[in-house]
């Protein structure tokens, strides 16, 4: 490959990250961060030999079937690829490349904060306090009462890195851990954190009090969570997702929350971003965050050091680390 690869970013990143790829590579940046159309999108696949999407990229297949035989690595910035067609670019030889492993504790952060502030009202008492000088008038027993977490079953749906990371956090709040995965993980992993595995995910939806999602979306787990599964859950279950929101069927939610039938949701993700369900905005049972989970700058100047240590490796002709395959999500 030739010493500086054409790289294009689709959207701004630390000004570290930055600066090193322009070091690094012969980078176009976008220092707007105005996302890609369609159009643009497609134009870069004609000209990069190396293209960095994010989540907000759509790289399907006719975008790949319009990209010039030059590009040959897609090096995701994050560690979801479903915004990838990651068949139509194996078939077309184009390396895809992730970020696994350095926004995991930052996501897990961010699970546990939505699994205190559903059940606790955080947002809901903040909110009463910003409403003006009529919100609040003191003290009362009775008033603003959420429910306890200590002791309760927590039901992590997904067991890799950041499921994982959740359920140490949880462990630490007195939860008990239950987790559902297309693998059981191994002894001593359910051992150090008290873990019962649950073959079949209806059996333990039906008896979890939370429920976290914690898994990637992939064909397979598109709509997981369904309506069918949802109505398994006890009324006064809390649903918290940081993965991706077409794990969930998000209309079917939004009703149950509706109707009453759960007691609340913690959201970071939609299934149609940036559109959220109106019925979500508007419930106070429901906690909503615009895609934050991996939202720190330590976080994203990581994430940036990881996109450019797999296009550096495979400039110099190796195969770059993180390397996503389909199927292995
Ligand atoms: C990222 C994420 O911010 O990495 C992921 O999979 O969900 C987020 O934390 C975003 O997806 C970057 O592409």
């Amino acid at each position: 490959m030739a010493d500086r690869p054409l790289v294009i970013v689709t959207r701004k990143l630390p000004d570290v990250v930055e600066t090193r790829l322009r070091e690094l590579f012969d980078a176009r940046l976008n220092l707007e961060d105005k996302p890609f159309t369609r159009e643009e999108l497609i134009d870069a696949a004609k000209t990069a030999n190396v293209l960095v999407p994010t989540v907000t990229d759509r790289i399907d297949r006719s975008v790949l079937s319009q990209a010039s035989p030059n590009l040959k690595l897609i090096a995701q910035f994050g560690t979801g690829v479903d915004n990838i067609d990651l068949e139509t670019a194996r078939n077309r030889s184009i390396l895809v490349t992730n970020t696994p492993g350095v926004l995991t504790e930052d996501t897990a952060d961010m699970t546990m904060a939505l699994i205190l502030a559903v059940p606790r009202r955080l947002t809901e008492g903040a909110a009463v306090l910003r409403s003006g000088a009529n919100g609040w008038h003191g003290w009362s027993p009775t008033w603003m009462l959420g429910h306890r977490i200590f002791g309760k079953r927590l039901g992590i749906v997904g067991m890799g890195r950041i499921g994982q990371a959740v359920a140490k956090r949880a462990r630490a709040f007195g939860l008990q851990i239950h987790y559902h995965n297309r693998r059981r993980v191994t002894p001593d992993i359910e051992t150090a954190l008290e873990a019962t595995y649950w073959d079949s995910l209806d059996q333990m939806i039906a008896r979890m009090d939370i429920i976290s999602i914690n898994c990637p979306h992939t064909p397979a787990t598109y709509h997981l969570l369904s309506a069918r599964r949802l109505a398994l859950l006890k009324p006064s279950a809390y649903i918290v997702n940081t993965a991706r929101g077409e794990v969930i069927d998000e209309n079917a939610l939004a009703r149950m929350i509706e109707n009453n039938e759960l007691a609340g949701a913690g959201l970071d993700v939609f299934e149609h971003e940036p559109a959220v369900n109106p019925k979500l905005l508007k419930s106070n049972k429901v906690v909503v965050l615009p895609h934050m989970g991996s939202a720190t700058l330590e976080g994203r100047i990581d994430m940036g050091e990881t996109v450019i240590f797999n296009i550096r490796t495979w400039a110099d002709g190796h195969k770059p680390p993180d390397r996503v395959l389909p199927g292995s999500v």
